[in-house]
C-alpha cells in the first residue's frame, strides 16, 4: 500500500456567505467545517493533512491548529495553482496525494477509503470521485470516450451544449500520483472561460498523455454537496445532526423527536439513554447509561454518569455523577462537580462548586465558589455571598449539614461537620462541628397590639 496524504483546497473567501469569518471555519455539527474534511481523510487513511489557506489563513491555521500542515496562496488563481502552492512541501514525500476542498463536511471516511482503495486497485495515475446529479448546473462535466474512458473533465463555464448535457460531475475530489500530478500542473494554463489555473486540467493531461485515468461514481451524492451560502450550511447542518442522530440510535439510545434535538459530532452518549426534545447537547460531553436527558435542556462540554435525570435544566463545563437528580429549572456553571446521588432542583444555580455524596440543594439556591461535603441539607432560598464586591471567596459545608431555609453564608467562612445553622441565618463566623449556628434578631411577640392600635 502506497502513503496517503491529503491536500485539503480552502484558501477562497467563500464571498456568499456574506461573513468575515473564512467560510471553511463556519461551524456545522458543532465543529468547522474542514475539520470535518480532515477527519474524513485521517479515516480513509491519510498520514499527513496540508490544507491550502489563503483568505483568513492566520485564523484557519489557529483554529485547527496542528491537526494539519499548511501553505498560503496568496492570490485566489484556481484550483491548479491552489495544489501548485503544496509542491515544496511535498518534496520529500511519495505516494498518492488526495485532494479534497474545505467546504463538503457530509464527506464520509468510508468513501474516501474506498475512492483510495481503488485508486490503488487499479494502478491509476488519477482518480477521480465523480456523482450523478439530476441538475449538474455549476459542476464541471466528466467527458468519457465511447469505451467510458475519462478524457477530460470541463467546467459549465467553458461546456458546449453537448457536455452541458452530461450529467455526471466531477465533485472535485481525486487521488493523485504524486509524480504524475505535479508533472502534469506544470503544463496547465489559464486559457480558459474564468483565466484560472484549473486543477481539472490535470485529469485531461493524463488522459492525452495516455496514463490511467480511472473514476469512481459515489454512492451518496449528497455527500459531496459543496458549502457556498448559508441557506447550504443550514442544509447541511441538518442532513450531519441527521446522522449523529442516527448512529446514535443504533446504538441503543432512544431519541424522542429527531426534529427538536440537536447533538454535535463530538457528543458520546451510552445506551438507554433516552433524550427529550427541544434539547441541545454540545461540545466534548459523554453521557453513561440510563439517563434521562431533557426536555428543553442544552448541555456542553459536560461529564455525566450513568441513571441520571436532567429536566429543564443548562450545563455547561460540568461533572455529574450517577443518579443524579438535576431539574427542573437549573442552571450549572462551569467546574461544577456534582458527585453521585446529588439532588439539585427547581430554581438553583451552581457555580465552581464540588457537591458531595447525596447532597440536596432542592429549592431556590444560589451556591457559587463552594466546597460542600456528603449528606448535606441546603434549605430553600440558601445563598452563598461569595463576592465582596473585589474578590470572590470559598464557602466550606462540611458533611451532615443542615442549613435552614434563607440562610446567607458569607464567605470566606466554614460550617462545620454535622452543624446546624438556624432558619433565616446570615452567617459571618464558622460554626464548630456538630454545633447551631443562629445568626438572626429574637422574634419578640405584642400583645394586644392590633386592638390598642
Ligand atoms: C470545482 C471544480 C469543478 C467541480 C467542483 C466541485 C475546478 C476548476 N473545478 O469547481 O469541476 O465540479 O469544484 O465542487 O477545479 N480554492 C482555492 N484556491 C483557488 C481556488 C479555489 O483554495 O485559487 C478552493 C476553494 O476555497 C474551494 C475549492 O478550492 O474550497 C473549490 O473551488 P471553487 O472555486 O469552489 O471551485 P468550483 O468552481 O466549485
Ligand atoms: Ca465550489
Amino acid at each position: 500500500m502506497s502513503d496517503l496524504l491529503a491536500v485539503i483546497l480552502a484558501a477562497g473567501k467563500g464571498t456568499r456567505m456574506k461573513s468575515t469569518l473564512p467560510k471553511v471555519l463556519h461551524p456545522i455539527g458543532g465543529k468547522p467545517m474542514v475539520e470535518h474534511v480532515l477527519a474524513a481523510a485521517h479515516m480513509a487513511g491519510a498520514k499527513r493533512t496540508v490544507v491550502v489557506v489563503g483568505f483568513g489563513a492566520e485564523s484557519v491555521e489557529t483554529t485547527v491548529g496542528a491537526q494539519a500542515e499548511y501553505v498560503v496562496q496568496a492570490q485566489q488563481l484556481g484550483t491548479g495553482h491552489a495544489v501548485m502552492q503544496a509542491s515544496s512541501i511535498l518534496q520529500d514525500f511519495d505516494g498518492t496525494v488526495m485532494v479534497l476542498c474545505g467546504d463538503t463536511p457530509l464527506l464520509r471516511g468510508q468513501t474516501l477509503a474506498k475512492l483510495f482503495a481503488e485508486h490503488q486497485a487499479t494502478k491509476a495515475r488519477a482518480t477521480v470521485l465523480t456523482a450523478c446529479m439530476t441538475d449538474p448546473t455549476g459542476y464541471g462535466r466528466v467527458i468519457r470516450d465511447d469505451s467510458g474512458q475519462v478524457l477530460r473533465i470541463v467546467e459549465q463555464k467553458d461546456a458546449n451544449s453537448c457536455e452541458l448535457a452530461v450529467n455526471e460531475v466531477n465533485t472535485g475530489i481525486y487521488c493523485f500520483d504524486k509524480t504524475a500530478l505535479f508533472d502534469a500542473l506544470r503544463s496547465i494554463d489559464c486559457n480558459n472561460m474564468q483565466g484560472e489555473y484549473y486543477l481539472t486540467d490535470v485529469i485531461g493531461i493524463l488522459a492525452k498523455a495516455q496514463a490511467k485515468v480511472w473514476a469512481v461514481q459515489v454512492d451518496d451524492a449528497e455527500e459531496t454537496l459543496g458549502i457556498n451560502s448559508r441557506m447550504q450550511l443550514a442544509e447541511a447542518e441538518k442532513i450531519l445532526r441527521r446522522r449523529k442522530l442516527v448512529s446514535l440510535m443504533d446504538n441503543g439510545v432512544t431519541i424522542m423527536d429527531i426534529d427538536s434535538t440537536f447533538i454535535d459530532d463530538q457528543v458520546c452518549i451510552e445506551p438507554d439513554t433516552v433524550i427529550y426534545p427541544f434539547t441541545w447537547i454540545e461540545g466534548a460531553t459523554r453521557i453513561g447509561k440510563n439517563c434521562e436527558i431533557g426536555p428543553n435542556s442544552r448541555i456542553q462540554n459536560s461529564s455525566i454518569g450513568e441513571n441520571t435525570t436532567l429536566h429543564f435544566i443548562y450545563a455547561h463545563d460540568c461533572q455529574i455523577g450517577n443518579h443524579v437528580t438535576v431539574g427542573p429549572y437549573v442552571h450549572l456553571r462551569p467546574n461544577t462537580v456534582l458527585a453521585d446521588g446529588v439532588k439539585v432542583g427547581n430554581f438553583v444555580e451552581v457555580k465552581n462548586s464540588q457537591v458531595g455524596l447525596g447532597s440536596k440543594i432542592p429549592h431556590l439556591s444560589y451556591i457559587g465558589d463552594t466546597d460542600m461535603g456528603a449528606g448535606v441539607n441546603i434549605g430553600c432560598g440558601t445563598i452563598t455571598v461569595n463576592y465582596d464586591g473585589k474578590k470572590k471567596h470559598r464557602t466550606t459545608v462540611e458533611d451532615g449539614t443542615f442549613i435552614g431555609c434563607n440562610s446567607n453564608l458569607v464567605a470566606p467562612v466554614t460550617v462545620g461537620k454535622g452543624a446546624y445553622v438556624a432558619a433565616g441565618s446570615t452567617i459571618t463566623k464558622n460554626v464548630p462541628a456538630e454545633s447551631l449556628g443562629v445568626a438572626r434578631a429574637r422574634q419578640s411577640n405584642i400583645e394586644g397590639w392590633v386592638t390598642k392600635k
